[in-house]
C-alpha cells in the first residue's frame, strides 16, 4: 500500500505548515547552539553558538506569537483544546498502548483523525505541553538569561532542563511521526497540507 494525497481535505493550512517547519529547522539550531555553549567547541565554537542561538531564540519568540494570534483569530485553536470523543483519562492509555504493542499487529489507529479533530488524545495533551507550558518557560527564561530582571541561577536551571527535554520530544516527535498509515504519510501531510489516503499498490497489494 502506498498513499495519495485527497486535495478536498485540508489537514494543515499553508501557515500552519509554515509555521511548523521555521519553527522544527529553529528549534534544532537552538539545540546544536545550546550544547555547543553547554560543552563548549563541541559543534560550533563559543562565538557562532551565541550569535546563533540569540537570533533562533528571537525567530521562534515572534514564531510562536505569530502562532498564537493566528490560531486565535481563525478560531483554529480548538484543535488544541480536550474534547468528550478523546475520553480523557482512558484516551491517553488507549492511544498509549496502540504504540506499544497493538502497532506491531494491526495497523488500526484507535482514534480517526480529521481536519476537525487531527489529533489523537495523546498528541493533544503533548503538543499542548509543549506549546503553552515548554514554549513559554523557555522564551521566559531565555530573555531573563539574555536581559536580567530575575534570578539568573533559577532561571538557567529551568533553560537547561527544558532544553533536554525539547531534544528528547523532538526525538521522540520524530518516531511518532513515522506511525501514520505509512512511515511517510505524516511527513508529508505536513508538507503538502492534505490528508493522505491508502491506496492500492498495482499487483503489489494483490497478493
Ligand atoms: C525537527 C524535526 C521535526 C519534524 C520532522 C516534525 C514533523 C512533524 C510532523 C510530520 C507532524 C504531523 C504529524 C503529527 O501531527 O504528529 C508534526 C506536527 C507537529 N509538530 Fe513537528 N516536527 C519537528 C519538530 C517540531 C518541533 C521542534 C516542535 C515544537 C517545539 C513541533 C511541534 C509540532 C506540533 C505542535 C505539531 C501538531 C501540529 C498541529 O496539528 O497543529 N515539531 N511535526
Amino acid at each position: 500500500m502506498k498513499t495519495q494525497k485527497n486535495t478536498n481535505v485540508v489537514m494543515f493550512t499553508l501557515m500552519e505548515r509554515l509555521w511548523h517547519w521555521i519553527q522544527a529547522f529553529s528549534m534544532v539550531m537552538l539545540a546544536l547552539s545550546g550544547i555547543s555553549m553547554h560543552w563548549p567547541n563541541s559543534i560550533f565554537s563559543m562565538n557562532t553558538a551565541y550569535k546563533m542561538h540569540n537570533l533562533f531564540g528571537y525567530i521562534v519568540t515572534i514564531n510562536f506569537i505569530v502562532w498564537v494570534l493566528y490560531m486565535l483569530i481563525t478560531k483554529r485553536i480548538h484543535l488544541y483544546l480536550p474534547k468528550k470523543a478523546d475520553e480523557y483519562p482512558m484516551g491517553i492509555f488507549k492511544q498509549a498502548k496502540f504504540y506499544i504493542a497493538d502497532i506491531y499487529f494491526t495497523n488500526k489507529h484507535p482514534y480517526h483523525v480529521g481536519p476537525e479533530n487531527r489529533m489523537n488524545p495523546m498528541q493533544k495533551l503533548a503538543y499542548d505541553g509543549v506549546m503553552f507550558l515548554a514554549m513559554p518557560a523557555q522564551m521566559i527564561t531565555g530573555f531573563i538569561l539574555m536581559f536580567g530582571g530575575a534570578s539568573i541561577h533559577t532561571a538557567l536551571l529551568i533553560h537547561i532542563l527544558v532544553g533536554a527535554f525539547f531534544v528528547l520530544f523532538i526525538l521522540g516527535h520524530m518516531y511518532l511521526a513515522t506511525t501514520g498509515h505509512t512511515p511517510l504519510a505524516l511527513f508529508k501531510e505536513m508538507i503538502h497540507g492534505y490528508e493522505e489516503d491508502l491506496v492500492k499498490d498495482t499487483a503489489k497489494d494483490e497478493k
